[in-house]
């Protein structure tokens, strides 16, 4: 991590200007608990179109200014440029700097299929049926589904960067153009797939989870997701060699208010994947079980307002909750206060779902309050925190 340690400096007034980089804000951490200031400064800084935030704290007799890790921004080097410019602003003594911009800029290999989570929310519009492959793997069914269907936009998750790797090479090498990838957590991915849109969802040999259960894909939550983007007749098709998931998973897809269950045991694919070879040459049973939907779902709102009332941050500082609030399905924890003035500075919560809490901060201006480096991404986690954050902060 990038830092520079330094002495004998000018007084930072905030906002200035040093090489093209913006230095908008300092904020003071308020430590809401014991009612006191401390001496550590969040800096706020604009350049390059990107927004973050340095850190600025006591080492020793030194100061110490180092990238914030919550607003990280990539590449490393404007980060650098930032703590360099800032130590040159108020001509500071160095002690110690590892920011040094020689080592040169490394080129990211163009990964053209390779999606963010954020392009789905954003940008990802196809008039192609979908298709989703859950923990592809070794990539061998994904890889023969998209060979042999080019009209099928193809959507491959997996959270194995090694597996995603390999995938990534075998579609340039087979010049297959109609996979896309994400590295996300299946069990939250659907919710930013727009409604009856997908023709089939493949979760083969999912890890089964025998002693964790609730680490498992399939889920209440995660079978209505499913059967909200499915298109009537299109299927959520379960391969496991694990007898357990799946009696678990019939369990949880009998009783349904609609769609079809069909159950099948060591049923020939056109395709084996290396799990299903393996398991075949020990002798174990294979089971599928097929969920097919029956009825069209109404559409969600990926445009959620994540906008905040206008914030008393005195008055606020006073009274902020200081334990984290766990509810069923989402979590808040207000971890730190950074003021500017009494109308301004910095909130960093913890919000969204227990297993995939966010960081972010909250930065208000006069009373006005947004999201730091942009919204929280729309899960129904993340909306419903929000919206109690939001009366929390009210
Ligand atoms: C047992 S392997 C099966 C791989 C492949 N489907 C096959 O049949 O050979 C399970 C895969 O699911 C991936 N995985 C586990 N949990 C996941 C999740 N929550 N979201 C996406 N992928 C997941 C794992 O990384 C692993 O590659």
């Amino acid at each position: 991590m990038p830092h520079i340690v330094f002495n004998n400096y000018e007084d930072i007034k905030t906002p200035f200007e040093k090489n093209g980089v913006l230095f908008n804000f300092c904020a003071q951490s308020y430590n809401f608990t014991d009612k006191e200031r401390r001496t550590e400064y969040k800096i706020g800084v604009s350049y390059e179109n990107k927004e973050f935030l340095l850190t600025l704290k006591n080492k020793n007799e030194d100061k110490m200014l180092k990238a914030d890790k919550i607003t990280r921004v990539t590449p490393v080097t404007i980060v650098k440029e930032a703590l360099n410019s800032f130590i040159q602003k108020v001509e500071g003594n160095i002690v110690f700097s590892n920011t040094n911009s020689f080592t040169a800029l490394k080129i990211q290999p163009q990964k053209e299929y390779l999606k963010e989570i954020d392009y789905f929310v954003n940008e990802f519009q196809t008039t192609k049926e979908i298709q989703i492959e859950i923990g592809f793997g070794s990539g061998r069914h994904l890889l023969y589904q998209a060979k042999n269907n080019p009209d099928v936009q193809f959507i491959g998750l997996e959270i194995h960067t090694p597996s995603i790797e390999q995938l990534l090479k075998q579609l340039k090498i087979q010049n297959i153009t109609n996979v896309l990838v994400v590295n996300y957590d299946a069990r939250l991915f659907m919710e930013f797939i727009n409604s009856n849109k997908v023709g089939k969802i493949f979760v083969h040999f999912p890890v089964p989870w025998d002693k964790k259960p609730h680490r498992r894909i399939y889920s209440n939550a995660f079978i209505d997701e499913a059967l909200r983007v499915l298109k009537p007749s299109g299927t959520l098709e379960l391969r496991t060699d694990s007898r357990k998931y799946f009696d678990f998973c019939v369990g949880l897809l009998t009783n349904l208010n609609s769609g079809k269950i069909t159950i099948d045991i060591n049923k020939d694919l056109q395709v084996s994947s290396k799990y299903e070879d393996r398991w075949k040459k020990q002798g174990k049973h294979i089971y599928d079980v097929v969920l097919e939907a029956q009825k069209e779902d109404e559409d969600i709102n990926l445009k959620h307002d994540f906008s905040f009332d206008e914030i008393d941050l005195e008055k606020l500082v006073k009274n902020i909750p200081s334990k984290p609030m766990v509810e069923e399905d989402f979590v808040i924890n207000i971890e730190e206060v950074f003021t500017i003035d009494k109308d301004s500075g910095l909130i960093q919560v913890t919000i969204g779902s227990f297993n995939r809490p966010l960081s972010k901060y909250i930065y208000i201006e006069n009373k006005k309050a947004r999201y730091f480096q942009g919204n929280p991404l729309p899960t129904s986690a993340n909306i419903k925190a929000h919206e109690r954050l939001k009366e929390i902060l009210k």
